[in-house]
């Protein structure tokens, strides 16, 4: 396909969605056309979808939850994803079928083969090119989502699962990216954001340009880095 996906993975608090607004910020000042999405929640339909599996009031059995993460991303494939990527757009997306293996599988314990079988549906084969993983440690995730829910009413659902549900998914992730090298990039988010920033661009900067979506010129005067759009 024309354009190129990267999807956006992390434990809840781990600073993916942070990263992910600065880094289209950054490729959008280079002239990049850029759509930012995410899952759940990318299509209309799928917002509606969001609200209910996100209600902390409401009971969802976990395999209404596996099945409702899956019909978000098949409506978010179909609708968004696929057509974005024909017209060549650089997707950013919050969230893809790596947190159903890591939420609904490592989580909540459905068979890594079920998993998958579902995850195949609903994306018809549809995978990133390149995930950036952010990872943080579960205590230090856990103090960043409860600082945010304060203001809030009440925190979403998923956030409040105990600490061993968030051990065992930021360890699903970790497996994930073992297995799939290539695709991965493992990024720690204990740092300043800024600095974390600087090492999303150093990956992605490069695997746009030698894809041709962006291009680096001439090193610059200073040696520092510049981009200019095609
Ligand atoms: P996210 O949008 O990252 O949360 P927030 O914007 O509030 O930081 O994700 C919402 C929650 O949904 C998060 O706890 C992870 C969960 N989730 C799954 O359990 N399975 C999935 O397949 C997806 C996409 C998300």
């Amino acid at each position: 396909m024309a354009g190129t996906f990267i999807t956006f993975e992390g434990i809840d608090g781990s600073g993916k969605s942070t990263q992910l607004r600065f880094l289209a910020n950054f490729l959008r000042s280079q002239g990049g056309n850029v759509l930012v999405t995410r899952e759940p929640g990318g299509t209309p339909v799928g917002l509606r979808l969001r609200a209910a599996l996100l209600d902390a009031q409401e009971q969802v059995d976990p395999l209404t939850e596996l099945l409702v993460f899956a019909a978000d991303r098949a409506q978010h494939v179909r609708r968004v994803l696929r057509p974005a990527l024909e017209a060549g757009q650089i997707v950013l997306s919050d969230r893809y079928a790596d947190a159903t293996k890591a939420y609904q599988g490592a989580g909540r314990g459905f068979s890594p083969e079920l998993v998958s079988e579902i995850v195949e549906l609903a994306t018809e084969g549809l995978k990133p090119d390149l995930t950036l993983l952010f990872d943080l440690s579960v205590a230090e995730s856990s103090a960043r989502t409860r600082r945010r829910s304060e203001g809030k009413q009440r925190g979403d659902r998923l956030d409040s699962e105990a600490a061993d549900f968030h051990t065992r998914v930021r360890e699903a992730y970790l497996g994930l990216a073992e297995k799939e090298p290539e695709r991965f990039r493992i990024i720690a988010t204990n740092g300043p954001v800024e600095e974390t920033h600087e090492r999303v661009k150093d990956i992605v900067v490069p695997f746009l340009e030698a894809r041709g979506l962006m291009v680096s010129r001439e090193p610059a005067a200073a040696g520092s880095r510049q981009t200019r759009p095609l």
